[in-house]
Order: structure tokens, then C-alpha cells, then sequence
């Protein structure tokens, strides 16, 4: 995934233990297709050296405004107008209330100062004890760092290198990453709220046994992801699937088809997007036993009765809210042959709007895809690619069919 190729990151450094988070996320950047200049304050480099920071990024690392490499000798300017982000990791309590206060008296200081504060975006990641993210004057400070359009990210909650507990670690690296991905992708659904449904259900026959399918639930697990980098409010609800849950993402688990129809018709209300990439198994036992079902020796085999499980899409495509245009349905089908004709007819069954098609022999559990989306106007492929480049293809396409506001 190049999902950063052609940007320049200036990452900076200022004094805490989670500079050693700071490699990694460094890597995860130059990893990811970007150019990273590492900027050091003096506290950073008792936590880490510039050694490692130089060979990561593959560039000296600049720690002194008074660095006279720079032809004009004013780096803080040089480097500033070079990024198209700036990402402070670790920021600590001191470098944030500097920041806030427009001081100015180091090099990195310096430089998220003069940026040209239109263009070049400031992303902070907190780092510090626990007791002093919660003081109020932190809290204070990244209240108006927020005001003054600095990208103040959350902190995780856990272990501290102090030994004590609780909220003021610096995100890991991989969630850090994401947010500078999200950073960059288009808004195009901000202020939206999307509902997905993804994954198979599982119909339990007794208490250990079960009918389910070969789903993967990686196709909805792209959307939501997608759909929160374009600004979405997201709700995920999740069949049985084994997925770590997409950052900002709402997740709701479920088992059955009909536990996910209640969670569905929980949100639908508030939602403007009802994506339907679920595999809902269409039939469950009339019954479930409520103990495990044993052999009895005479060499007879259980005999299952089913039932029919609810439709959930064609359920909330009938809705009041899906027909005057409030709520945007997207169905999917998985098929194993001739997609466009039970494309086309599975669209005009479910009765919505835009129903996506794919072959599902050829998808499950893979990590990519290729899909056939078919409107009123006709159908469109969107020619294979990893499951996340076809989500955020998919949203796009959403985004451009929703009512404008
Ligand atoms: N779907 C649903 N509830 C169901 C069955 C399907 O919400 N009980 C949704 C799926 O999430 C998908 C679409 O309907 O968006 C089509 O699912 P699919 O299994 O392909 O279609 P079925 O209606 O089950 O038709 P068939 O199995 O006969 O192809």
C-alpha cells in the first residue's frame, strides 16, 4: 500500500519515553510511501538517537535552529514549507503549552510556528504521565491547540513506563499511521453517518453447533474503515469474525441474523448510508436445542427444520426513510455466476438504490476483490484491486450519489 506515495512528512520529537513508539511509526511512514524529515528537540535525543531516527527515515535528522546546512540558514522555514503535514510524536505536556503560547525558542517549536498554517497541517500525539494529561492546564492547552486547528489525536489507556495506570500513553504506531492516511483522504462523507453490516451470522442448531458461512467479513471491515477516513460517523455491526475493529469505528457484535436485524433497526434512524455487505444466512433451525443434541446409538440422524431468516436490507430499503431519499441503501451480492443478470435482479428485489456484485467463490477471505456496482443507469465495474482501494472506491461513488445538503 503506498497510501502516503508523493507526501513529505516532517515528524518531530519532543522529550518522552514514547520516542522509542517513534521508530516504528517512522518506518510505518517511509513503509507507506512517504518522504520523512525527523525533527529533534534537544529533550527527544536524551530518549532516543538521532542515529536511529537518520537511518529509519533515511535523512540526517535537524535538531538546532542554528543548523548551518541550509543554504539560507534558516531551516525552520526550509522545512516547513517542504511538508505537506507536520506530525508531532511523542508531543509532550511542555511542547504543547510552548506551542500553545507560540513560543518559538527551538528548532521544531520554530517551525510548526511558521508554517504556512493553511496548507500544512499540525498533528499533535500527547505522550505523558497520567496524572499530568489529566491536569487541567494540559487539558487546557489541547482545548486551544483544537480551537486553533491543531489535530490534537486521543491517547491510549494503559501500563505508563512510571509503573502507574491509566489514560496518557502515545497511540502505538499503526493507529498513529492511520490517522495521518485519514488526514489526507477526501472528506467526502463528513457529516454523514453510515451504517454496515458485515461478516456471515451464525445460527446456532444447540448450544455448540452451528450453521454459518465462509465470509470473512474483510469487505465490510474495508468500508468502515473507508467510510471513517472520509469523515463518516461509522457503525459497524459485526457478524462472528476474528477482525480487530477499524479506528473510530462504532462496532457492534452479533451472531444471528435476527441479532443483526435488531442491530440494525437500533441505528438505521440516524443513519443518511445502509451499506448491506453481510452475508446473512438466509435460513436457521426452526429450533435450537437448548442442550447439546447427542447420538443415541441407533444410527439416526437429527432431522433439521428451518425457518426463514428476516431480510434485513429489503427490510430497511422498505422504510419510510429509504424511500423519501433520507437513507441511502447499498446492497451486495455474492454470486457464483452470471453476476450481472442476478445483480440486476437482486437489485429490483431488495429495492435499493445501488447493489454491488461479486463472485464470491472467488473473494472469500481473500484480500482483494473485484465488484460490478449496477444503478438505474446501467453497471460499472470497478476492476480488481485490494479489498481497502475497492472500499474507498465504493464510498467515493456512494458519496456522489447521496442528495447534496
Ligand atoms: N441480506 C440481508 N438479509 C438477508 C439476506 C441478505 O440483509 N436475510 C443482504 C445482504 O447483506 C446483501 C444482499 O442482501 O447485501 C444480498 O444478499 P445475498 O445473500 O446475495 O442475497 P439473497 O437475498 O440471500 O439471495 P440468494 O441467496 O438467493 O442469492
Amino acid at each position: 500500500m503506498s497510501d502516503l506515495a508523493g507526501k513529505h512528512i516532517v515528524l518531530g520529537l519532543s522529550g518522552g519515553v514514547a520516542c522509542y513508539k517513534a521508530a516504528e511509526f517512522c518506518r510505518g511512514l517511509v513503509k507507506a510511501g512517504a518522504t520523512v524529515q525527523v525533527v529533534m528537540t534537544e529533550a527527544a535525543e536524551h530518549f532516543i538517537t538521532p542515529v536511529t531516527m537518520q537511518a529509519l527515515s533515511g535523512r540526517p535528522v535537524y535538531s538546532s535552529q542554528w543548523d548551518a546546512r541550509e543554504g539560507n540558514n534558516m531551516p525552520h522555514i526550509n522545512l516547513s514549507r517542504e511538508a505537506d503535514a507536520i506530525v508531532i510524536a511523542p508531543a509532550s505536556a511542555d511542547f504543547m503549552a510552548k506551542l500553545l503560547h507560540g513560543r518559538a525558542d527551538d528548532l521544531l517549536s520554530l517551525l510548526c510556528l511558521a508554517r504556512p498554517i493553511e496548507r500544512v497541517q499540525l498533528i499533535v500525539a500527547p505522550a505523558m504521565n497520567r496524572e499530568m494529561y489529566a491536569h487541567p492546564a494540559t487539558q487546557r492547552n489541547m482545548a486551544q491547540l483544537r480551537a486553533d486547528g491543531t489535530t490534537v489525536l486521543g491517547v491510549g489507556a494503559g501500563e505508563q513506563a512510571c509503573g502507574e495506570t491509566g489514560d496518557g500513553r502515545m497511540l502505538e504506531p499503526d493507529e498513529l499511521l492511520y490517522e495521518v492516511v485519514r488526514h489526507f483522504r477526501p472528506k467526502v462523507l463528513a457529516g454523514r453517518h453510515v451504517l454496515i453490516t458485515a461478516g456471515p451470522t451464525f445460527e446456532a442448531i444447540d448450544p455448540v453447533r452451528g450453521l454459518t458461512n465462509r465470509s470473512s467479513g474483510k469487505m465490510g471491515f474495508a468500508l468502515a474503515r473507508a467510510a471513517h477516513e472520509a469523515g463518516a460517523q461509522v457503525t459497524l455491526v459485526a457478524g462472528p469474525v476474528a477482525l480487530p475493529t477499524p479506528r473510530g469505528v462504532m462496532r457492534v457484535d452479533v451472531q444471528s441474523a435476527s441479532d443483526m436485524q435488531r442491530a440494525v433497526q437500533a441505528s438505521a434512524d440516524a443513519a443518511d448510508v445502509f451499506i448491506a455487505a453481510a452475508a446473512v444466512a438466509d435460513w436457521r433451525p426452526a429450533s435450537a436445542a437448548e442442550q447439546k443434541i447427542k447420538k443415541d446409538g441407533s444410527g439416526d440422524v437429527p432431522a433439521l427444520a428451518f425457518v426463514e431468516n428476516p431480510d434485513i436490507l429489503a427490510g430497511v430499503a422498505a422504510s419510510q426513510r429509504a424511500k423519501s431519499g433520507a437513507l441511502y441503501c447499498v446492497g451486495f451480492a455474492a454470486e457464483s455466476h452470471d453476476l450481472l443478470a442476478h445483480a440486476q435482479a437482486k437489485r429490483a428485489r431488495k429495492g435499493v438504490p445501488l447493489l454491488v456484485g461479486n463472485i464470491g467463490p472467488d473473494t472469500f477471505g481473500r484480500d482483494d476483490n473485484a465488484l460490478l456496482l449496477v444503478d438505474e443507469r446501467g453497471a460499472h465495474e470497478l476492476p480488481r484491486a485490494s479489498k481497502l482501494a475497492l472500499a474507498r472506491a465504493l464510498v467515493a461513488e456512494i458519496a456522489q450519489r447521496l442528495p447534496r445538503r
